[in-house]
Protein backbone atom coordinates (compact mmCIF):
# COMPACT_ATOMS: atom_id res chain seq x y z
CA UNK A 1 0.00 0.00 0.00
CA UNK A 2 0.90 3.52 -1.03
CA UNK A 3 0.08 5.30 2.02
CA UNK A 4 2.54 8.23 0.72
CA UNK A 5 -0.28 9.77 -0.95
CA UNK A 6 -1.98 10.88 1.85
CA UNK A 7 0.88 13.22 3.09
CA UNK A 8 -0.18 16.72 3.64
CA UNK A 9 -3.64 15.97 2.81
CA UNK A 10 -6.38 17.36 4.32
CA UNK A 11 -8.80 14.33 5.50
CA UNK A 12 -12.16 15.02 7.27
CA UNK A 13 -12.83 12.17 9.63
CA UNK A 14 -16.81 11.69 10.03
CA UNK A 15 -17.73 9.41 13.04
CA UNK A 16 -21.18 8.23 13.75
CA UNK A 17 -23.00 6.21 16.19
CA UNK A 18 -22.06 2.49 15.79
CA UNK A 19 -20.19 0.09 17.96
CA UNK A 20 -17.02 0.06 15.27
CA UNK A 21 -16.57 3.47 16.52
CA UNK A 22 -14.03 2.27 18.80
CA UNK A 23 -12.13 1.40 15.09
CA UNK A 24 -12.42 5.10 14.49
CA UNK A 25 -9.35 5.94 16.95
CA UNK A 26 -6.87 3.25 14.79
CA UNK A 27 -8.29 4.77 11.91
CA UNK A 28 -7.16 8.50 12.70
CA UNK A 29 -4.06 7.34 14.29
CA UNK A 30 -3.39 5.55 10.90
CA UNK A 31 -4.02 9.08 8.76
CA UNK A 32 -1.93 10.88 11.41
CA UNK A 33 0.94 8.80 10.69
CA UNK A 34 0.57 8.86 7.11
CA UNK A 35 1.07 12.29 7.75
CA UNK A 36 -2.50 13.74 6.87
CA UNK A 37 -4.37 16.09 8.57
CA UNK A 38 -6.87 15.25 10.07
CA UNK A 39 -9.88 16.93 11.42
CA UNK A 40 -12.46 15.04 12.98
CA UNK A 41 -16.27 15.68 13.12
CA UNK A 42 -18.65 13.36 14.91
CA UNK A 43 -22.31 12.75 15.52
CA UNK A 44 -23.60 13.07 19.35
CA UNK A 45 -24.84 9.22 19.44
CA UNK A 46 -20.87 8.46 18.14
CA UNK A 47 -20.02 9.99 21.44
CA UNK A 48 -21.56 7.59 23.87
CA UNK A 49 -18.94 4.89 21.94
CA UNK A 50 -15.85 6.99 22.05
CA UNK A 51 -15.15 10.48 23.36
CA UNK A 52 -14.05 13.29 21.79
CA UNK A 53 -11.23 13.85 23.80
CA UNK A 54 -9.91 10.65 22.32
CA UNK A 55 -10.23 11.65 18.92
CA UNK A 56 -9.03 15.14 20.06
CA UNK A 57 -5.89 14.02 21.14
CA UNK A 58 -4.70 11.56 17.85
CA UNK A 59 -5.92 13.95 15.73
CA UNK A 60 -4.00 17.19 17.56
CA UNK A 61 -7.22 19.01 16.67
CA UNK A 62 -10.57 20.04 18.20
CA UNK A 63 -13.58 17.37 17.51
CA UNK A 64 -16.82 18.58 16.38
CA UNK A 65 -20.19 17.29 17.47
CA UNK A 66 -22.84 20.32 17.61
CA UNK A 67 -24.24 22.79 15.03
CA UNK A 68 -24.79 24.89 17.91
CA UNK A 69 -22.33 24.04 20.18
CA UNK A 70 -20.54 26.71 22.42
CA UNK A 71 -17.12 26.75 20.63
CA UNK A 72 -18.82 27.20 17.44
CA UNK A 73 -17.27 30.08 15.38
CA UNK A 74 -18.68 30.85 12.01
CA UNK A 75 -20.78 28.72 9.81
CA UNK A 76 -18.82 26.27 10.78
CA UNK A 77 -20.72 23.31 8.63
CA UNK A 78 -19.90 24.86 5.68
CA UNK A 79 -16.14 25.57 6.96
CA UNK A 80 -15.75 22.05 7.85
CA UNK A 81 -16.84 20.72 4.18
CA UNK A 82 -15.02 23.23 2.48
CA UNK A 83 -11.51 22.85 3.84
CA UNK A 84 -10.98 19.17 3.48
CA UNK A 85 -9.99 17.38 0.16
CA UNK A 86 -11.77 13.79 0.87
CA UNK A 87 -14.53 13.01 3.89
CA UNK A 88 -14.23 9.55 5.11
CA UNK A 89 -17.22 8.43 7.28
CA UNK A 90 -16.44 5.14 9.59
CA UNK A 91 -18.50 3.97 11.03
CA UNK A 92 -21.29 5.39 9.00
CA UNK A 93 -24.45 4.02 10.57
CA UNK A 94 -27.68 3.07 9.38
CA UNK A 95 -29.64 5.99 9.88
CA UNK A 96 -26.59 8.29 8.91
CA UNK A 97 -26.44 6.97 5.11
CA UNK A 98 -30.61 7.45 5.24
CA UNK A 99 -30.24 11.05 6.50
CA UNK A 100 -27.35 11.21 3.35
CA UNK A 101 -29.04 9.71 0.97
CA UNK A 102 -31.84 12.42 1.49
CA UNK A 103 -30.62 15.53 1.83
CA UNK A 104 -30.85 16.29 5.32
CA UNK A 105 -28.87 18.62 7.27
CA UNK A 106 -30.33 18.16 10.92
CA UNK A 107 -27.33 17.84 12.65
CA UNK A 108 -23.63 18.99 12.22
CA UNK A 109 -22.43 15.97 10.40
CA UNK A 110 -25.17 15.62 8.15
CA UNK A 111 -24.81 19.26 7.46
CA UNK A 112 -21.21 18.90 6.18
CA UNK A 113 -21.70 16.05 4.08
CA UNK A 114 -24.74 18.01 2.61
CA UNK A 115 -22.45 21.15 1.95
CA UNK A 116 -19.28 18.87 0.91
CA UNK A 117 -18.17 18.61 -2.82
CA UNK A 118 -15.54 16.59 -2.87
CA UNK A 119 -15.11 12.28 -2.78
CA UNK A 120 -16.28 11.20 -0.06
CA UNK A 121 -15.17 7.65 1.18
CA UNK A 122 -17.95 5.53 3.68
CA UNK A 123 -17.58 2.22 6.19
CA UNK A 124 -21.15 1.48 6.67
CA UNK A 125 -21.14 -0.84 9.92
CA UNK A 126 -24.33 -2.17 11.12
CA UNK A 127 -26.33 -5.24 12.12
CA UNK A 128 -26.81 -7.77 8.95
CA UNK A 129 -30.74 -7.27 9.04
CA UNK A 130 -30.40 -3.20 8.90
CA UNK A 131 -27.56 -3.96 6.35
CA UNK A 132 -30.04 -6.45 4.58
CA UNK A 133 -33.38 -3.99 4.45
CA UNK A 134 -34.65 -2.78 1.35
CA UNK A 135 -34.19 1.04 2.53
CA UNK A 136 -30.53 0.36 3.25
CA UNK A 137 -30.06 -1.12 0.44
CA UNK A 138 -31.60 1.82 -1.27
CA UNK A 139 -30.15 4.36 0.30
CA UNK A 140 -26.93 2.77 -0.90
CA UNK A 141 -27.62 2.42 -4.23
CA UNK A 142 -28.46 6.10 -4.52
CA UNK A 143 -25.12 7.52 -2.63
CA UNK A 144 -22.86 5.22 -4.83
CA UNK A 145 -24.90 5.94 -8.14
CA UNK A 146 -26.22 9.24 -8.08
CA UNK A 147 -23.73 10.80 -5.14
CA UNK A 148 -20.87 8.86 -6.61
CA UNK A 149 -19.68 7.83 -3.16
CA UNK A 150 -17.03 5.58 -2.36
CA UNK A 151 -17.63 2.71 -0.10
CA UNK A 152 -15.44 0.33 1.84
CA UNK A 153 -17.99 -2.82 2.31
CA UNK A 154 -18.27 -4.21 5.94
CA UNK A 155 -16.96 -7.71 6.03
CA UNK A 156 -18.95 -10.89 7.63
CA UNK A 157 -18.61 -12.72 10.47
CA UNK A 158 -19.17 -12.34 14.47
CA UNK A 159 -20.97 -9.31 14.83
CA UNK A 160 -21.19 -7.55 18.31
CA UNK A 161 -25.42 -7.69 18.22
CA UNK A 162 -25.15 -11.21 18.44
CA UNK A 163 -26.10 -11.97 14.59
CA UNK A 164 -23.44 -13.61 12.45
CA UNK A 165 -23.54 -12.19 8.86
CA UNK A 166 -22.38 -9.19 6.55
CA UNK A 167 -22.17 -5.79 8.63
CA UNK A 168 -18.87 -5.50 10.01
CA UNK A 169 -17.00 -2.27 9.79
CA UNK A 170 -13.63 -2.95 7.61
CA UNK A 171 -10.39 -2.84 8.96
CA UNK A 172 -9.29 0.68 9.41
CA UNK A 173 -5.86 -0.23 7.41
CA UNK A 174 -8.23 -1.23 4.45
CA UNK A 175 -10.05 2.11 4.61
CA UNK A 176 -6.70 3.89 5.01
CA UNK A 177 -5.60 2.17 1.81
CA UNK A 178 -8.92 2.76 0.06
CA UNK A 179 -8.60 6.65 1.10
CA UNK A 180 -5.27 6.54 -0.30
CA UNK A 181 -6.28 4.94 -3.60
CA UNK A 182 -8.45 8.05 -3.65
CA UNK A 183 -5.68 10.51 -4.01
CA UNK A 184 -3.20 8.52 -6.12
CA UNK A 185 -4.06 9.20 -9.93
CA UNK A 186 -1.68 6.95 -10.89
CA UNK A 187 -3.72 5.90 -14.03
CA UNK A 188 -4.15 9.55 -15.44
CA UNK A 189 -3.72 9.79 -19.39
CA UNK A 190 -4.64 5.71 -19.20
CA UNK A 191 -7.60 4.52 -20.83
CA UNK A 192 -9.43 0.94 -19.38
CA UNK A 193 -11.65 -1.11 -21.11
CA UNK A 194 -13.73 -3.89 -18.53
CA UNK A 195 -16.00 -5.77 -19.61
CA UNK A 196 -18.40 -7.31 -16.38
CA UNK A 197 -21.71 -9.05 -15.90
CA UNK A 198 -22.76 -12.37 -17.53
CA UNK A 199 -24.35 -12.27 -21.22
CA UNK A 200 -27.78 -12.88 -22.06
CA UNK A 201 -28.12 -15.50 -25.10
CA UNK A 202 -31.87 -14.97 -26.21
CA UNK A 203 -34.13 -18.63 -27.16
CA UNK A 204 -37.24 -16.79 -27.71
CA UNK A 205 -38.73 -13.73 -26.95
CA UNK A 206 -39.21 -14.46 -23.25
CA UNK A 207 -36.66 -16.96 -22.34
CA UNK A 208 -32.55 -17.10 -22.48
CA UNK A 209 -29.43 -18.94 -21.48
CA UNK A 210 -27.35 -17.39 -19.14
CA UNK A 211 -25.08 -17.70 -16.41
CA UNK A 212 -24.86 -16.34 -12.29
CA UNK A 213 -22.23 -13.55 -12.82
CA UNK A 214 -22.98 -10.91 -10.40
CA UNK A 215 -20.61 -8.22 -12.28
CA UNK A 216 -19.18 -7.26 -9.00
CA UNK A 217 -15.60 -7.78 -9.72
CA UNK A 218 -15.72 -6.64 -12.74
CA UNK A 219 -17.75 -3.18 -11.29
CA UNK A 220 -14.83 -3.25 -8.98
CA UNK A 221 -12.17 -2.80 -11.31
CA UNK A 222 -13.83 -0.52 -13.46
CA UNK A 223 -14.85 1.73 -10.32
CA UNK A 224 -10.96 1.29 -9.11
CA UNK A 225 -9.38 2.74 -12.45
CA UNK A 226 -11.81 5.49 -11.99
CA UNK A 227 -10.66 6.43 -8.77
CA UNK A 228 -6.94 5.71 -10.09
CA UNK A 229 -8.00 8.82 -12.40
CA UNK A 230 -8.15 6.56 -15.58
CA UNK A 231 -10.98 7.09 -18.24
CA UNK A 232 -13.06 3.90 -18.06
CA UNK A 233 -15.42 2.25 -20.57
CA UNK A 234 -17.33 -0.58 -19.16
CA UNK A 235 -19.15 -2.91 -21.07
CA UNK A 236 -21.94 -4.62 -18.93
CA UNK A 237 -24.19 -7.14 -19.48
CA UNK A 238 -27.04 -7.15 -17.70
CA UNK A 239 -26.78 -6.48 -13.72
CA UNK A 240 -28.30 -4.66 -10.88
CA UNK A 241 -25.28 -2.94 -10.11
CA UNK A 242 -25.08 0.98 -10.36
CA UNK A 243 -22.44 2.48 -12.80
CA UNK A 244 -19.77 3.24 -10.73
CA UNK A 245 -18.84 7.04 -10.43
CA UNK A 246 -16.91 8.85 -13.39
CA UNK A 247 -17.56 5.13 -15.43
CA UNK A 248 -18.46 5.27 -19.14
CA UNK A 249 -21.04 2.28 -19.14
CA UNK A 250 -22.04 0.65 -22.44
CA UNK A 251 -25.47 -1.61 -21.63
CA UNK A 252 -24.96 -4.90 -24.23
CA UNK A 253 -26.88 -8.32 -23.91
CA UNK A 254 -25.23 -10.80 -25.64
CA UNK A 255 -21.75 -11.72 -26.35
CA UNK A 256 -21.92 -10.76 -29.81
CA UNK A 257 -23.10 -7.63 -28.66
CA UNK A 258 -20.28 -7.58 -26.19
CA UNK A 259 -17.84 -8.00 -28.89
CA UNK A 260 -19.29 -5.13 -31.24
CA UNK A 261 -18.94 -3.30 -27.90
CA UNK A 262 -15.49 -4.20 -27.40
CA UNK A 263 -14.32 -3.52 -31.30
CA UNK A 264 -15.49 -0.10 -31.57
CA UNK A 265 -14.13 0.93 -28.35
CA UNK A 266 -10.22 -1.06 -28.86
CA UNK A 267 -8.50 1.25 -30.84
CA UNK A 268 -8.78 4.26 -27.68
CA UNK A 269 -7.48 2.07 -25.05
CA UNK A 270 -4.36 0.97 -23.01
CA UNK A 271 -5.68 -1.96 -21.33
CA UNK A 272 -8.52 -4.33 -21.55
CA UNK A 273 -9.97 -6.61 -18.30
CA UNK A 274 -12.17 -8.83 -19.25
CA UNK A 275 -14.19 -9.89 -15.67
CA UNK A 276 -17.52 -10.65 -17.86
CA UNK A 277 -19.35 -14.18 -17.78
CA UNK A 278 -19.49 -14.46 -21.75
CA UNK A 279 -21.29 -17.54 -23.00
CA UNK A 280 -19.27 -19.81 -24.92
CA UNK A 281 -22.74 -21.11 -26.76
CA UNK A 282 -25.89 -19.16 -28.03
CA UNK A 283 -28.97 -20.72 -29.60
CA UNK A 284 -28.41 -20.98 -33.47
CA UNK A 285 -31.82 -19.10 -34.07
CA UNK A 286 -33.72 -16.88 -32.05
CA UNK A 287 -37.38 -18.07 -32.36
CA UNK A 288 -39.48 -14.32 -33.76
CA UNK A 289 -42.32 -15.58 -31.26
CA UNK A 290 -42.35 -17.63 -27.76
CA UNK A 291 -41.98 -21.09 -28.19
CA UNK A 292 -44.99 -23.59 -27.71
CA UNK A 293 -44.90 -26.90 -26.10
CA UNK A 294 -45.75 -29.28 -29.21
CA UNK A 295 -48.21 -32.55 -27.93
CA UNK A 296 -46.26 -35.44 -27.50
CA UNK A 297 -42.79 -33.78 -27.75
CA UNK A 298 -40.98 -34.63 -24.54
CA UNK A 299 -38.18 -33.45 -25.11
CA UNK A 300 -37.01 -30.08 -26.81
CA UNK A 301 -33.65 -29.90 -28.48
CA UNK A 302 -31.86 -26.17 -28.82
CA UNK A 303 -28.98 -26.00 -30.48
CA UNK A 304 -26.42 -24.08 -29.81
CA UNK A 305 -23.65 -22.37 -32.11
CA UNK A 306 -20.02 -21.33 -30.52
CA UNK A 307 -19.92 -17.49 -29.42
CA UNK A 308 -16.88 -15.87 -30.15
CA UNK A 309 -13.65 -15.72 -27.84
CA UNK A 310 -13.31 -11.94 -27.37
CA UNK A 311 -10.09 -12.48 -25.27
CA UNK A 312 -8.79 -14.91 -27.57
CA UNK A 313 -9.63 -13.22 -30.52
CA UNK A 314 -8.09 -9.37 -29.21
CA UNK A 315 -4.53 -12.09 -28.81
CA UNK A 316 -4.55 -13.46 -32.17
CA UNK A 317 -5.43 -9.79 -33.48
CA UNK A 318 -2.52 -7.80 -31.36
CA UNK A 319 -0.03 -10.68 -31.31
CA UNK A 320 2.73 -9.50 -33.75
CA UNK A 321 1.25 -5.53 -33.34
CA UNK A 322 4.20 -3.14 -32.41
CA UNK A 323 2.05 -1.44 -29.95
CA UNK A 324 -1.04 -3.32 -28.17
CA UNK A 325 -3.18 -2.55 -24.90
CA UNK A 326 -2.70 -4.90 -21.96
CA UNK A 327 -4.41 -7.54 -22.30
CA UNK A 328 -5.92 -9.25 -18.44
CA UNK A 329 -8.50 -11.94 -18.88
CA UNK A 330 -10.29 -13.76 -16.14
CA UNK A 331 -10.29 -17.54 -15.66
CA UNK A 332 -13.34 -19.14 -13.44
CA UNK A 333 -12.50 -23.15 -12.67
CA UNK A 334 -14.15 -25.07 -10.44
CA UNK A 335 -10.71 -27.38 -10.45
CA UNK A 336 -7.00 -27.52 -10.99
CA UNK A 337 -6.90 -24.14 -11.23
CA UNK A 338 -3.61 -23.52 -11.75
CA UNK A 339 -3.19 -25.56 -14.68
CA UNK A 340 -6.10 -24.46 -16.11
CA UNK A 341 -5.02 -20.96 -16.00
CA UNK A 342 -1.74 -22.14 -17.64
CA UNK A 343 -3.78 -23.38 -20.70
CA UNK A 344 -5.76 -20.10 -20.96
CA UNK A 345 -3.00 -18.25 -20.48
CA UNK A 346 -0.89 -19.79 -23.62
CA UNK A 347 -4.81 -20.07 -25.55
CA UNK A 348 -5.86 -16.62 -25.14
CA UNK A 349 -2.37 -14.54 -25.50
CA UNK A 350 -3.55 -12.57 -22.86
CA UNK A 351 -0.75 -10.88 -20.76
CA UNK A 352 -2.08 -11.43 -17.46
CA UNK A 353 -4.67 -14.36 -16.26
CA UNK A 354 -6.69 -13.94 -13.59
CA UNK A 355 -7.46 -17.31 -11.97
CA UNK A 356 -10.09 -18.46 -9.56
CA UNK A 357 -12.34 -20.80 -8.28
CA UNK A 358 -16.13 -20.75 -8.35
CA UNK A 359 -16.20 -21.89 -5.10
CA UNK A 360 -14.20 -18.89 -3.99
CA UNK A 361 -15.61 -15.78 -5.71
CA UNK A 362 -18.49 -16.68 -7.75
CA UNK A 363 -20.99 -13.87 -6.66
CA UNK A 364 -19.47 -12.58 -3.65
CA UNK A 365 -17.84 -9.70 -2.01
CA UNK A 366 -14.47 -11.01 -1.80
CA UNK A 367 -12.56 -13.51 -3.59
CA UNK A 368 -9.29 -15.34 -3.80
CA UNK A 369 -7.04 -15.31 -7.10
CA UNK A 370 -3.51 -16.31 -9.10
CA UNK A 371 -2.18 -14.02 -11.24
CA UNK A 372 -0.40 -15.50 -14.15
CA UNK A 373 2.18 -13.31 -16.16
CA UNK A 374 2.69 -14.11 -19.62
CA UNK A 375 6.40 -12.80 -18.42
CA UNK A 376 6.04 -15.79 -15.87
CA UNK A 377 4.88 -13.21 -13.15
CA UNK A 378 2.83 -15.27 -10.36
CA UNK A 379 1.04 -13.77 -7.68
CA UNK A 380 -1.24 -15.83 -4.92
CA UNK A 381 -3.31 -13.05 -3.17
CA UNK A 382 -4.86 -14.63 -0.44
CA UNK A 383 -8.78 -14.19 0.08
CA UNK A 384 -9.11 -10.25 -0.08
CA UNK A 385 -12.32 -8.21 -0.65
CA UNK A 386 -12.99 -7.57 -4.92
CA UNK A 387 -12.23 -4.01 -3.89
CA UNK A 388 -8.44 -5.03 -3.27
CA UNK A 389 -8.30 -7.16 -5.56
CA UNK A 390 -8.97 -5.12 -8.11
CA UNK A 391 -6.65 -2.74 -6.81
CA UNK A 392 -3.71 -5.67 -7.49
CA UNK A 393 -5.00 -6.07 -10.73
CA UNK A 394 -4.43 -2.63 -12.25
CA UNK A 395 -1.16 -2.58 -9.78
CA UNK A 396 0.02 -5.39 -12.30
CA UNK A 397 -1.45 -4.03 -15.78
CA UNK A 398 0.31 -1.27 -14.20
CA UNK A 399 3.73 -2.39 -14.44
CA UNK A 400 2.93 -3.51 -17.80
CA UNK A 401 2.25 -0.30 -19.62
CA UNK A 402 4.86 0.70 -21.87
CA UNK A 403 7.18 4.03 -19.55
CA UNK A 404 4.95 6.96 -21.08
CA UNK A 405 1.50 7.38 -21.67
C1 LIG B 1 -25.13 -0.44 21.60
C2 LIG B 1 -25.58 0.15 20.29
C3 LIG B 1 -24.91 -0.18 19.15
C4 LIG B 1 -25.32 0.35 17.92
N1 LIG B 1 -24.63 0.00 16.79
C5 LIG B 1 -25.04 0.46 15.60
C6 LIG B 1 -24.33 0.08 14.42
O1 LIG B 1 -23.32 -0.62 14.45
N2 LIG B 1 -24.78 0.58 13.25
C7 LIG B 1 -25.87 1.38 13.15
O2 LIG B 1 -26.24 1.75 12.04
N3 LIG B 1 -26.55 1.77 14.26
C8 LIG B 1 -26.16 1.33 15.48
N4 LIG B 1 -26.84 1.70 16.60
C9 LIG B 1 -27.98 2.62 16.46
C10 LIG B 1 -27.51 4.05 16.26
O3 LIG B 1 -26.69 4.46 17.34
C11 LIG B 1 -28.71 4.97 16.11
O4 LIG B 1 -29.42 4.65 14.95
C12 LIG B 1 -28.34 6.43 16.10
O5 LIG B 1 -29.52 7.18 15.87
C13 LIG B 1 -27.34 6.75 15.01
O6 LIG B 1 -27.07 8.13 15.04
P1 LIG B 1 -26.01 8.80 14.08
O7 LIG B 1 -26.26 8.26 12.72
O8 LIG B 1 -26.28 10.26 14.19
O9 LIG B 1 -24.66 8.50 14.62
C14 LIG B 1 -26.45 1.22 17.85
C15 LIG B 1 -27.10 1.56 19.03
C16 LIG B 1 -26.68 1.04 20.23
C17 LIG B 1 -27.41 1.43 21.49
Amino acid sequence: MNSDTLEGRAVLLGITGGIAAYKSASLCRLFVKAGAHVQVVMSRAACEFITPLTLQTLSGREVHVDMFGRSVKGVEHIDLADDAELFVVAPATADYLARAATGRASDLISAVTLAFTKQVLAAPAMNTNMWNNPATRRNLDTLAASHGWNFVQPGSGELACGWSGQGRMAEPEEILEAASALFSADLRGRAVLVTAGPTVEDIDPVRFLSNRSSGKMGYAVAAAAARRGAEVILVSGPTALPCPAGVRRVDVRSALEMQRAVDENIAEVDAVVMCAAVADYRPAKVAPHKLKKQRGEDERIIELVRNPDILAGLGARFADAPSRPVLAGFALETKDLERAAQKKLAAKGADIIVANLAADGFAKDDNAALILGRDGARRDTGRVSKRQLAEVILDEIKSRFPANP
